[in-house]
């Protein structure tokens, strides 16, 4: 309202209260004027109500006097009489609150002096609007406030009284709140409930209005500010998060963010993220930013211990209420574990005997790892007689190849090797170690295929002949040889009384002392066993050979001993020179050099008239026989044998040169001895003896010959017409091929024919008169033919005896 209209407005409803106010009051003077008069302005006249005279006003002074000190509202018009406003009149400052507000003033008046009361009754005008204290009110209103609830707003104030004062309230419209007026407060009712989610703050205006005409009204605004109460959850993104993991991730690999939101605000909304514990005993594996929902590997990610993480995730805001949510967490394989070897068993050690594709093991791989990385393939190195068969999954058998032999290989250092398929690919391997065990599969095998033993005769009993090795590869007792002979007999004896074998060592000692005149070689068996079970056996010859030591001196069996014999070779008083006159027959039981004679005449009655042949013994004229040569001649011969030293014998021969044995008158004094008359008997006998035998040997010769025309050698056909008693009685070639030997030593006395002899066994005798180790090797069917009937036993030899 314009300031204009209101003045305007106020002086007329002044002025009709004027009118309505005036009257009198104890008997004094008593006005009723509005508040907010207009100085000057007329109040009542006073003169008139008092009848006094208005030329008296002057001189009497007529003023107006206000009680106390209080200033003077009113003057005196002296003029008119009129009492008028010296100044605005504000009832409200004058009297306040006050119902009735009367302001007193006197009137005096002097010469005389009078004193006259006027009381002022100031009326009311509203001239206040009604008015709050603020012009905002701030209100904080959780929105967990329930419907009903009241807050109180502060009342407006209005200083004027009455219907000026505040009369009523509006409030704006709105969704939440109505008021509620009484005559002590003023209240905000919630009508509907607040929702800050929704608004977080209000605004409302409020009216106060009072009841003047014309109306007046003050506003407030009222802020109400919705205070957030805690009644929304965190809500997560999403209901289940997945992730997939590589197993081995280092510690702070993020995994995944998980978040909530949380439509409060402040604590309310401040989100908080952890796991729950209790759900899965490997969340130590990761962890979680509270604040941000960031879940980092904390542990060790291994696929083998754990393929996937189901981790329950709490989001929690500040004033606790939660929700949930699941990581779940695929843990994707890594190669990170090599394939792992287990020997499940082991035939340890195996024996050599064991068929090709015998089962030694079985082994069992395992990786940890899956799918591909744990696909593993399994392989043995190359050079060992093993390979590796597969069976049910991941198991296999070590099965053999190939026939061992633990006399080659005793040990096999079997390296399996196991690889996975992984990228790149893991592997490992293991040692086997397995031994050959032995079996008793070689026999004793002698170094040589036969072994010979050299030893001179006369040697001293339990020397050393030779020694035998025999080796086995097989494994301690196994290979463990023993010596020892197999029997047999030697010349009718057990072998075992000429040799003994030593059962360690294979040296082979004479029992006995040999003699070579007894037997110049012998074989023996000597068998080498080992210690097995079964043993196993082998044998080998030994073959002794007996060599000559010149031990027996050449033995003169023609002529006979000296003084044994009557003997006298006559000899033709025509014989030329070089005839044949006798023969010294000497044998030697030694053999070779130490057989071979050599014959010398040492004394002779004539030396110049008879020569010997110096290894045939013949005794031959020198010259023509002479009538002048002694009829009796003596020759000594000697015999000796060409060993070392030499051995030697001598004997005498007695000659008589003459035609007729009737011609020897003195035939007793050519005997050493005189003998008695029986001699000359005795030597005719003799030579009839002789001459008949001598005959009838010649026609056995001429008759076996004939027998056996067609055979080419008549050695020993030679042999039986030799006397045994010739023979020297110890005299036994034992040497099996050594007849041969024999035929050498009769060669010395089968010359004992006369010249004419056709026999041939001088071509004979040198084809085989051979060396003694070289006769060895003569196999007795050689001979067989010459044998004849004969024992052709190689040991023994056929002796004479
Ligand atoms: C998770 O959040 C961090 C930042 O806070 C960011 O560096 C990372 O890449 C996020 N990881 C995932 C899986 O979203
Ligand atoms: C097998 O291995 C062992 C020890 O490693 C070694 O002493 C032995 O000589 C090896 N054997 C073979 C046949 O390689
Ligand atoms: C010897 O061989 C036999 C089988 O012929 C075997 O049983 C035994 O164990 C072997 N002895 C040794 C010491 O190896
Ligand atoms: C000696 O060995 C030979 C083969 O080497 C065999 O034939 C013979 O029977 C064996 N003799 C004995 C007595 O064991």
């Amino acid at each position: 309202m314009g300031d204009k209209g209101f003045s305007a407005l106020r002086s007329i409803f002044c002025f009709a209260s004027f009118i309505v106010a005036l009257h009198l009051v104890n008997g004094d003077l008593s006005y009723s004027i509005p508040e907010e008069m207009k100085r000057q302005s007329v109040i009542g006249n006073v003169a008139k109500d008092l009848s006094l005279d208005l030329r008296t006003l002057s001189s009497r002074k007529a003023r107006v006097d206000s009680e106390g000190t209080r200033k003077r509202n009113c003057d005196m018009n002296l003029i008119t009489g009129d009492l008028v406003t010296s100044e605005r009149m504000d009832r409200e400052s004058l009297c306040g609150k006050k119902p009735s507000c009367v302001v007193k003033v006197d009137l005096v008046l002097e010469n005389p002096l009078e004193l006259h009361h006027v009381s002022l009754h100031i009326q009311d005008v509203n001239d206040n609007s009604p008015q709050f204290n603020e012009n905002l009110i701030e209100l904080e209103i959780s929105e967990s406030a329930e419907k009903g609830n009241r807050f109180s707003i502060e009342k407006a104030h209005d200083a004027d009284i009455g219907q000026n004062a505040v009369q009523r309230y509006s409030l704006q419209k709105n969704e939440n709140f109505i008021l509620a007026v009484d005559s002590n407060k003023v209240e905000l009712v919630i009508e509907n409930k607040l929702d800050r989610e929704k608004r977080n703050e209000i605004n409302l205006l409020l009216t106060a209005l009072d009841g003047g005409s014309p109306q007046r009204s003050g506003t407030v605004v009222i802020h109400v500010t919705v205070l957030d109460a805690n009644d929304n959850a965190p809500v997560f993104s999403q209901a289940v998060y997945k992730a997939s993991l590589p197993e081995n991730s280092p510690p702070d690999t993020i995994v995944i963010n998980v978040s909530a939101t949380d439509a409060d605000e402040g604590v309310h909304g401040d989100v908080t993220y952890n796991f729950c514990h209790g759900s899965d005993d490997d969340i130590n594996a990761f962890s979680i930013n509270p604040k941000s929902g960031e879940v980092k590997v904390t542990g060790v990610i291994d696929f083998e211990e754990r393929s996937s993480f189901e981790i329950s995730i709490k989001a929690k805001d500040g004033l606790g209420l939660t929700s949930y949510t699941k990581v779940i967490i695929d843990v994707t394989d890594m190669n990170d574990n090599a394939p792992v070897i287990y020997l499940k068993s082991l035939t340890n050690p195996i024996t050599e005997n064991l068929s090709p594709g015998a089962e030694v093991g079985i082994i069992n791989v395992q990786d940890r790892d899956s799918e591909t990385n744990g696909r593993v393939r399994c392989s043995i190195q190359q050079n060992v007689p093993f390979k590796l068969v597969p069976s049910i999954k991941n198991y296999y058998s070590l099965v053999t190849t190939g026939q061992l032999d633990r006399e080659l290989v005793s040990d096999y250092n079997i390296t399996i090797t196991a690889t996975d398929e992984g990228s790149p690919p893991l592997s490992s391997s293991k040692t086997v170690q397995l031994s050959v065990a032995d079996i008793n599969d070689n026999p004793p095998v002698f170094e040589e295929q036969s072994y010979s033993a050299y030893v001179t005769e006369n040697n001293k009993p339990g020397s050393t002949l030779c020694s035998v090795t025999a080796r086995d590869p097989d494994w301690r007792q196994n290979g463990t040889v023993i010596y020892s002979l197999l029997p047999s007999e030697v010349n009718g004896a057990p072998v075992s009384s000429y040799l003994s074998v030593n059962g360690d060592t294979g040296v082979i000692h004479a029992v006995r002392s040999f003699d070579y005149e007894q037997f110049r070689s012998f074989k023996v068996h000597v068998m080498a066993r080992d210690n097995g079970s079964p043993p196993l056996s082998s044998n080998v010859t030994v073959s002794v050979f007996i060599s000559d030591v010149n031990d027996n001196s050449p033995q003169i069996l023609y002529p006979a001993p000296e003084g044994n014999s009557f003997m006298t070779e006559l000899v033709p008083k025509a014989a030329h020179g070089g005839s044949l006159v006798s023969k010294v027959i000497a044998v030697d039981a030694d053999s070779g050099q130490n057989a071979w004679l050599s014959y010398h005449i040492v004394k002779s009655t004539d030396p110049g008239l008879f020569t010997i042949g110096l290894h045939s013994g013949e005794i031959r004229t020198q010259r023509d026989i002479s009538e002048s040569d002694s009829m009796k001649q003596n020759l000594v011969v000697s015999v000796k044998d060409n060993g070392q030293p030499s051995l030697s014998a001598t004997c005498s021969m007695y000659l008589l040169i003459s035609d007729n044995l009737a011609e020897v008158p003195e035939l007793k004094d050519i005997s050493y001895d005189e003998k008695n008359s029986k001699l000359t008997s005795y030597l005719i006998i003799a030579l009839v003896s002789v001459s008949t035998f001598f005959l009838t040997f010649i026609i056995i010769i001429l008759g076996v010959r004939f027998c056996r025309r067609r055979k080419p050698r008549l050695l020993f056909d030679g042999a039986v017409a030799i006397p045994s008693a010739y023979l020297p009685p110890n005299y036994a070639d034992v040497d099996g091929t050594g007849t041969l030997r024999s035929a050498y030593n009769y060669d010395a006395y089968l010359t004992t024919g006369s010249r004419t002899s056709d026999f041939k066994f001088v071509s004979s005798y040198n084809d085989n008169t051979l060396p003694a180790d070289q006769t060895l090797r003569k196999s007795p069917s050689d001979f067989a033919e010459v044998f004849g009937d004969c024992d052709s036993s190689p040991e023994v030899g056929s002796g004479a005896t």
